[in-house]
């Protein structure tokens, strides 16, 4: 996996797993208030950003093995990790795979949950689109669902930088994501078993993980915090990086 990587600090360093349709780039703010005292690391899947194309259909578990060689690669024992929508999908995937490499955890924007037959339906249906038509019908179909109306209203930057990224992934990519998404498994189980301090990060208006996913979400695992941003969307750490960023740089103090 491609990867990004900026800073030090004597603390674990910080994995940062990326939303779909999206890249790394996503974690630019977070990665800027974050790299004076942290070393924060932000992977691109397979097909995004500047990683190559996958060559086969991977499930999420494939994603989290991608993670586990990058950290092998780089020589880290532990990390603390974060990921928001489909990152958290992976999250939970990487913690089926080495707990014991996890020294703390965000889950931003995501559930548990797998998904509906009729969620499933969707993910097919646009999987085949983009394979006929490329990912420039992606923008127009996803704005909507990853930003607020108040981002969309009030923050052309950050509805321009995610149009760039979104065009920015290749057909093959976001197949192979939609793929990934429409099998992973069902997670809620796990919620129990997380043996380490999580963060639990919504946008208050996100129509996708919405608040009620999220709470419950956060109920389930033992140690944890859920922190929900006002005029936040799905991309919450793009539309609120004030917000997100204080509450991650709060709970990352103290872990
Ligand atoms: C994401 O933001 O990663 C996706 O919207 C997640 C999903 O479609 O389930």
């Amino acid at each position: 996996m491609a990867h990004g990587e900026s800073g030090s600090g004597p603390k674990d360093p910080l994995v940062l797993l990326h939303a779909f349709p999206l890249n790394r780039r996503m974690w630019a703010p977070q990665v800027r208030a974050l790299e004076g005292e942290r070393r924060v690391i932000t992977p691109d899947y397979p097909g995004f950003g500047r990683s190559p194309r996958p060559c086969a259909q991977p499930d999420v578990r494939h994603y989290a093995e991608g993670v586990r060689e990058l950290l092998d690669g780089l020589h880290l024992e532990r990390v603390a990790l974060g990921g928001l929508s489909m990152g958290g999908y992976v999250a939970f995937a990487c913690l089926r795979l080495f707990p014991e490499r996890i020294s703390a955890l965000v889950l931003a924007n995501t559930r548990p949950d797998p998904d509906t037959e009729e969620a499933r339906e969707t993910r097919r249906e646009l999987a085949r689109r983009v394979a006929e038509e490329g990912v420039e019908i992606l923008p127009d179909l996803q704005m909507e669902r990853l930003l607020s109306r108040q981002t969309l209203q009030n923050k052309p930057e950050v509805v321009e930088d995610v149009r760039r990224m979104i065009l920015e992934s290749s057909p093959d990519g976001v197949v192979a994501a939609l793929g990934a998404m429409r099998d992973r498994p069902d997670s809620t189980d796990l919620l129990g078993e997380i043996g380490v301090p999580t963060l639990v990060l919504g946008g208050e208006e996100d129509a996708i993980s919405t608040p009620e996913v999220m709470e419950r979400m956060a109920s389930g695992i033992p140690d944890s915090r859920y922190v929900a941003l006002p005029n936040a969307g799905h991309l919450s750490n793009l539309e609120a990086p004030e917000e997100f960023n204080a509450a991650l740089a709060g709970f990352l103090a103290r872990v």
